[in-house]
C-alpha cells in the first residue's frame, strides 16, 4: 500500500508541476536572429521595457550589441529545451579608463511564456557568478527599471542591489502617458 501511494505521489507532482530545463549560457554572435525574435516577443506582451518598440529592434541593432559585449562576456542567455532562447540578459563596458569599472545599459528579460518560474532568477544569479569571476574589476553594476516593474524592483532588491534615484517622466509610453524609471545599483559585486 505504502509503495502504490509512493508511486502515485511522484505520478502526480510529474503531471502537475513540470520541471522545465533550462541551459544559461554566454551569447554567441550566432544568437542574433533569435534575440531578436525573443526580444521583440517581450516587448510586444509587455510594456515593462516601455522605453523601447517592437519596431526599434532590429537585426543590426541586435548584432550591434553582440559586438559590443560577446568578446567581453558580458551577455548571456537561457534556451529551452527546444533549443530557442527564453531568456537574455547584458550590460555594456564603457571604454573610457575613468568608467571601466562599470556595467552598464543592463537590459534583462524572460519570454512571456517562461515568466514567473524562476527562469529569470536563475538567469541574474547565473550572470553575476560570471561577472564576479570573468570581471572582478567590476566594482558597480547599473540599471534602470520602470517604477510600476514590481517584479523587476524585487528582483534587483533580492539580490542587493540599491535604489539610487528617480527620474520623473522619462519614459513617453504609447498611449501618452509617462513612465518614471527607478535608477538601480549593486556595488562590489565580488563581496555579495
Ligand atoms: C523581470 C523578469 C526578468 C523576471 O523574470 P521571471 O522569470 O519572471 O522571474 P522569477 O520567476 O525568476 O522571479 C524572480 C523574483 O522576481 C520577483 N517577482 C517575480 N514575479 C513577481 C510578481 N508578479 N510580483 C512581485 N514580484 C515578482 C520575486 O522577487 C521573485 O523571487 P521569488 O520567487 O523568490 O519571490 C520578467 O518578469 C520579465 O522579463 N519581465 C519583462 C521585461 C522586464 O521587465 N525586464 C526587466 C527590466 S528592468
Amino acid at each position: 500500500m505504502k509503495r502504490i501511494l509512493y508511486c502515485l505521489t511522484i505520478f502526480l507532482c510529474a503531471c502537475w508541476l513540470p520541471i522545465q530545463a533550462y541551459l544559461i549560457r554566454d551569447a554567441t554572435a550566432a544568437d542574433a536572429p533569435a534575440l531578436l525574435t525573443l526580444w521583440q516577443a517581450v516587448v510586444t506582451t509587455t510594456d515593462s521595457l516601455a522605453s523601447i518598440t517592437r519596431d526599434e529592434i532590429t537585426l543590426d541593432w541586435v548584432n550591434d550589441i553582440l559586438k559590443a559585449t560577446v568578446e567581453n562576456q558580458t551577455i548571456f542567455v537561457a534556451e529551452n529545451e527546444d533549443k530557442s532562447l527564453v531568456g537574455a540578459i547584458w550590460g555594456q563596458k564603457p571604454k573610457l579608463r575613468s568608467l571601466a569599472h562599470c556595467l552598464v545599459s543592463t537590459i534583462f528579460f524572460v519570454h512571456p511564456d517562461h515568466q514567473n518560474k524562476g527562469l529569470g532568477k536563475q538567469l541574474i544569479t547565473y550572470a553575476l557568478a560570471n561577472i564576479k569571476q570573468s570581471h572582478p574589476e567590476i566594482t558597480r553594476i547599473e540599471l534602470g527599471v520602470m517604477a510600476s516593474n514590481t517584479a523587476a524592483l524585487n528582483l534587483y532588491s533580492s539580490l542587493g542591489f540599491k535604489i539610487e534615484g528617480r527620474r520623473e517622466q522619462k519614459v513617453a509610453k504609447a498611449d501618452g502617458t509617462f513612465e518614471t524609471e527607478i535608477l538601480m545599483a549593486l556595488l562590489n559585486p565580488a563581496n555579495s
